[in-house]
């Protein structure tokens, strides 16, 4: 008997992704992880689930990776140091293949992660098209197919607010003046999860955000008042940055896409941010769990004595 029951998680081991094995397997789902590095995943999760070592780039691969599946997730990213000149033949020709042969392997239900709103135009003002326009060519591709689909906007870990902190400093290049959505990976794990066992989100594109919206500075109080020490804000030119990543463009690329995302950051709309507040009312009528705020993840932080 022929018995596709799994739920195929690709970019499992992931930030996103791990979270979202960790609630499927809580939920007693079937899961099949997919990482280049079958030891690492393994570590990760123990042995209670399969891990199929393998790379998206192949196409016999990823045939083989869908095997007993009824249902995919895909968080893959190839946005970091050592696979960014990758990132159009992982994040699009790879994902575009799973498409293809999920289809032929006669798979339905789809869930992709997406970044939190893609408006086309704002791109092409700031000149930073090829940070979305990926994603914007797979969303494109998903509405026109007849998977059962839902796209997950996510809005920026509430890790970004953290990675800027050190020895009583936020150092933000650009600033990070302006409001943004962020979300911790514990609820994408769960709002995911929840999604890819539902059948009844077919066709919705839903914003993934925590509460409210953030400027650096803010959280830069937030975590004095909660440590009881203070956290200094700091601007640094956001243009140094994008002179020496214009400099070590031929070595580094990694750098100018950095570059390109502090730019996204430092210019997010006033009205997506004005919006993430009823963004968020709107996830949790959609989904039953209980959100940790940005509050929540300092607390945890402090806990654990890494603050
Ligand atoms: N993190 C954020 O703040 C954020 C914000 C907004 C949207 N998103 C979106 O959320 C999704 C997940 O992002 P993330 O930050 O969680 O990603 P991540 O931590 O960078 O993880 C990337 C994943 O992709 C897998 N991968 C990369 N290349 C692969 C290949 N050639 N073959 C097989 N697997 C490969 C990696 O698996 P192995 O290394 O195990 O092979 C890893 O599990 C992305 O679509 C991203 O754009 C993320």
């Amino acid at each position: 008997m022929i018995d596709n029951n799994k739920i195929i998680i690709y970019g499992g081991t992931g930030h996103y992704g791990n979270k979202v094995v960790k609630k499927l397997v809580d939920k007693g789902s079937l899961v099949k992880v997919v990482s280049r590095n079958y030891e690492k995943a393994r570590r990760k999760f123990g042995d209670n689930i399969e891990i199929i070592e393998g790379d998206v780039l192949n196409r016999d691969f990823i045939v083989e990776s869908l095997k007993d599946v009824k249902a995919i997730v895909i968080c893959l990213s190839a946005g970091n140091r050592k696979q960014i000149r990758q990132m159009k033949q992982i994040e699009q020709d790879a994902v575009l293949t799973i498409f293809e042969e999920a289809k032929k392997a006669g798979i339905k239900r789809l869930v992709y992660m997406s970044g939190y709103e893609i408006k086309k135009q704002l791109l092409l003002d700031l000149n930073v098209l090829e940070f979305g326009e990926i994603k914007l060519e797979i969303e494109s591709k998903i509405f026109q197919s007849d998977f059962n689909w839902t796209i997950l906007g996510n809005a920026p870990s509430s890790e970004i607010f953290f990675t800027f902190v050190r020895n009583g400093k936020m150092v933000v290049p650009g600033g990070g003046l302006k409001a943004i959505p962020s979300i911790s990976p514990e609820d994408v794990g769960e709002i995911t999860a929840q999604t890819v066992l539902r059948d009844d989100l077919n066709g919705k594109r839903i914003k993934l955000t925590g509460p409210n919206a953030f400027t650096f500075p803010q959280v830069a109080k937030l975590f004095s008042e909660l440590t009881g020490k203070k956290v200094k804000h700091i601007k640094i030119p956001l243009f140094v940055f994008n002179m020496v990543s214009l400099i070590i463009l031929p070595f580094n690329p990694f750098v100018r896409f950095l570059y390109k995302s502090l730019k996204l950051l430092n210019n997010f709309p006033s009205d997506m941010a004005e919006n993430v507040p009823e963004d968020h009312k709107l996830l949790r009528k959609l989904f039953d769990y209980e959100p940790v705020s940005l509050d929540m993840e300092i607390r945890r932080r402090i806990k654990e004595n890494k603050l």
